[in-house]
């Protein structure tokens, strides 16, 4: 099955059941149901919920015993875009295609959605209830792994020091903790989460683990040479929006040649990482192809 196929049909299996875990729009107080489901509904690759899924089945699992966690990771991802956008940090007014969550609902119920999604990510990660085919310690585990990968030691701190580094010049070392932080801690970890679930051995978890570090930083690369070559209708965000801002990227400090090879080069290295699997892991080869490929 191509990368495409998969990731299709993974997105499919996802949103089958992305609002399932979420209160209705017409649930009191109406304005954040609306918000977080406004924002989880505008679409979006779900990229990283079929990654969890990807790497479960790499090691033998099942994609429905651990939907709810999957499903938690992209509620976890739209909760950083939604701050991402907000006229605090990065100020942009589209993302996947529609008006940003603060210019329809207002930065306060903007900032309220991140948490409140970040909150119902918690709740399913930790919902044994919902997944009662993993071992509750697997749930435990791969949920504390989670917030590693999104504090201050993770995602966050990569978003300070992004925020912090706008219009200085940068180094190497700084740009690069950037990257790795502020987007692949996050893929990184929904890696480790589907092969935690799916009672991956200590080999599996650190191959995957390394696989993941590699295709992460190489996402962020390509998400800045996107900023700069994509067309924007079909990206959905504004282009150019990193070179109003000065943003610390990989195009900034290495020109777009360079950036691309980096990004080709980590996804090689990352596929390496894969040698111990059989085919049961050629989607998450594919993914990696597939990240270097897209256009949005
Ligand atoms: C965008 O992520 C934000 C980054 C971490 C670079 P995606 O490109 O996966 O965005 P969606 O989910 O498809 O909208
Ligand atoms: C986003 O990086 C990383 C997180 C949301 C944590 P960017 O700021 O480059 O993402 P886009 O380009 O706005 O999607
Ligand atoms: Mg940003
Ligand atoms: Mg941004
Ligand atoms: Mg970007």
């Amino acid at each position: 099955m191509s990368a495409a196929q998969y990731l299709s049909e993974g997105r499919e299996f996802v949103d089958a059941s992305i609002c399932k875990y979420l209160p209705e729009e017409a649930t009191y107080p109406e304005s954040i149901h609306k918000s977080m489901l406004y924002s989880v509904l505008a679409g979006g690759k779900r990229l990283r919920p079929v990654l969890v899924i990807a790497s479960a089945e790499a090691v033998g699992g099942n994609r429905q015993d651990i939907l709810p966690f999957a499903v938690a990771a992209e509620y976890i991802h739209t909760y950083t875009l939604i701050h991402d956008d907000l006229p605090a940090l990065d100020n942009d007014d589209l993302r996947r295609g529609k008006p940003t969550n603060h210019k329809v609902f207002g930065e306060a119920i903007a900032v309220l959605a991140g948490d409140a999604l970040l909150t119902q990510a918690f709740y399913l990660m930790t919902h044994s209830g919902l997944m009662g085919a993993i071992p509750p310690e697997r749930l435990l585990q791969a949920a504390h792994d989670m917030t590693d990968a999104i504090g201050t030691s993770g995602m966050i701190g990569g978003q300070v020091v992004d925020i912090e580094s706008e219009g200085k010049p940068i180094d190497a070392e700084t740009l690069e903790y950037i990257h790795v932080h502020k987007t692949g801690c996050l893929i990184k970890a929904c890696i480790r989460a589907g092969a935690i679930l799916s009672q991956a051995n200590t080999d599996q978890l650190e191959a995957l683990s390394n696989y993941g570090e590699q295709i992460g930083l190489a996402f962020q690369i390509v998400d800045d040479i996107l900023d700069i070559t994509a067309d924007e209708s079909l990206l959905g965000k504004d282009i150019g929006s990193d070179v109003d801002k000065g943003k610390a990227t990989y195009p900034a400090l290495y020109g777009l040649d360079k950036s691309k090879r980096k990004a080709e080069k980590l996804v090689e290295e990352g596929i390496t990482c894969l040698e111990i699997f059989d085919n049961r892991a050629e989607p998450l080869r594919e993914i990696g192809r597939f990240f270097l490929q897209r256009t949005f």
